[in-house]
């Protein structure tokens, strides 16, 4: 557990499959392409890289470096920052985990769906465009279905979790990741072969600025911080279980790297899809699972596809939400001061995430009349609202609790000489570039309310 300090994952890579993993989840397949739809495309893309590498990347190096240092979860730390600096800090550590808990109850509703989607096409369902309706509003109107969906989901999860850092999540997202590698890598390859292609090139990479409004800019930070599970407090559990020879900075880089290059390659996989489905892009969460499985029915073997791909949607959800899951019992195994067992902690966690999952799970029946449905109104206000200002406040805590001349001491590594170099970049960036975009961001999404 955390405070082990030699750490506590069992190889090297443990920490690396385990952190992309997580960060690899619905973000990358289901909310990316939409948000990239809203807003345009090309310029958007532009927008989501560069700030993935000035301000996600920073923040996903500042959360590890707390969990390492301190060897201990986001609650106890940002409580130790707390106490030694006199300032007051632990709140953000608990805004991030209600972040996870509130995140992981909808996130369970969407892999509940997919669930269903797999079922639907292995057992032969899916067979017309009409079978597909029908197979979509049994389940949107369904909240009860919804909710034992979100059940299976989260037992699959409490079970993982319950095994332990080793043997649970490192053992299991281990033999999970290639598999997914395997299989997003055969459907880019099927996707790009469809006529669509050069449309979706243009779209992606081609870069119009006037599509982009004033909220894009705060889109692109949430998204980014969703998608590499910033803000969240996860990473610092993940850091927290480091071991002393590995660079927490180098690796928190690498992660930022791998995620956001599976976006694009899934962008390749998603709109190609999309265009020639509809010959528009997604800018509605809803359309991929409703364009791409009647669009699936048109292509040679799309019925295979379909499994595949809904397969690959739900292992990237399953491991999303073993990340989230083990950095909320981490902190729910010391909440009040107390230690409690992993399995005490797991329960209370999980029964409190499913409890909550029951609103979502009702969107598309008791509150279908929503402005703009449940699940999407909450996914937004949480992303572009309460994201950012939670990755400032673990900021903020990071760099008044610690201070600069300990976080040299914990990111600076003398026998790699360019981890000096890297500190400069990164003292930079936290203290004006990641504050400035973010409020920036903010602001202008205001002034958009007003417009
Ligand atoms: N990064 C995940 C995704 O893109 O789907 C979502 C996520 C996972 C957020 C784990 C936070 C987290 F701790």
């Amino acid at each position: 557990m955390g405070r082990s300090k030699g750490g506590a994952w069992r190889t090297r890579f443990g920490f690396y499959v385990v952190a992309i993993g997580s960060a690899c989840g619905l973000g990358n397949l289901w909310r990316f392409p939409y948000v990239l739809g809203e807003n345009g495309g090309g310029a958007f893309v532009l927008l989501y890289v560069l700030i993935a590498f000035i301000l996600g990347a920073p923040l996903l190096i500042g959360e590890l470096v707390l969990g390492k240092s301190l060897r201990e979860s986001v609650i106890p730390a940002t409580k130790t920052l707390e106490k030694k600096s006199q300032l007051p800090l632990r709140w953000a550590g608990r805004f991030a985990v209600l972040m996870s808990i509130v995140v992981l109850s909808y996130y369970s509703v969407i892999a509940g769906w997919v669930i269903h989607f797999i079922v639907q096409f292995a057992l032969g369902l899916f067979s017309t465009k009409e079978s597909i309706a029908d197979g979509l509003s049994v389940l949107m109107g369904s909240g009860g279905l919804q909710w034992a969906l979100t059940s299976v989901h989260l037992l699959i999860v409490l079970v993982v979790v319950g095994k332990g850092v080793q043997e649970g999540l490192e053992r299991w997202i281990s033999s999970i990741m290639p598999l997914f590698a395997i299989l997003v890598s055969v459907l880019v390859y099927r996707s790009l072969s469809l006529p669509s292609t050069p449309d979706v090139l243009r779209f992606l990479f081609y870069p119009d600025f006037s599509k982009l409004t004033l909220q894009s800019l705060i889109h692109a930070v949430g998204h980014v911080l969703f998608t590499l599970s910033v803000g969240f407090g996860t990473l610092v559990t993940f850091g927290s279980y480091m071991r002393d020879e590995d660079h927490a900075p180098t690796a928190g880089f690498r992660v930022a790297v791998v995620d956001t290059l599976v976006s694009l390659g899934v962008g390749l996989l998603v709109f190609p899809i999309a265009f020639q489905a509809s010959n528009t892009p997604l800018t509605d969460p809803g359309l991929l699972f409703e364009v791409l499985p009647k669009f699936l029915l048109e292509i040679p073997g799309g019925v295979i596809f379909g499994l595949v791909f809904f397969i690959s949607l739900y292992l990237a959800a399953l491991n999303a939400s073993i990340g989230l899951f083990e950095a909320i019992v981490a902190n729910f195994k010391s909440i009040g001061g107390r230690q409690q067992s992993r399995a005490a902690a797991s329960w209370q966690a999980g029964g409190l995430v499913l409890i909550l999952s029951l609103f979502p799970s009702l969107s598309s029946t008791v509150f279908r009349n929503w402005r703009g449905g449940l699940i999407e109104n909450i996914d937004s206000f949480l992303v572009n609202w309460l994201l950012p200002i939670s990755a400032l406040g673990l900021l903020y805590a990071i760099i008044k609790g610690m201070g600069f001349k300990s976080l040299e001491e914990n990111f600076v590594d003398r026998e790699r000489p360019v981890s000096e170099v890297m500190f400069s970049h990164w003292v930079l960036l936290v203290k004006w570039v990641v504050p400035a975009i973010i409020l920036t961001g903010l602001v202008l999404q205001v002034i958009g309310l007003f417009l």
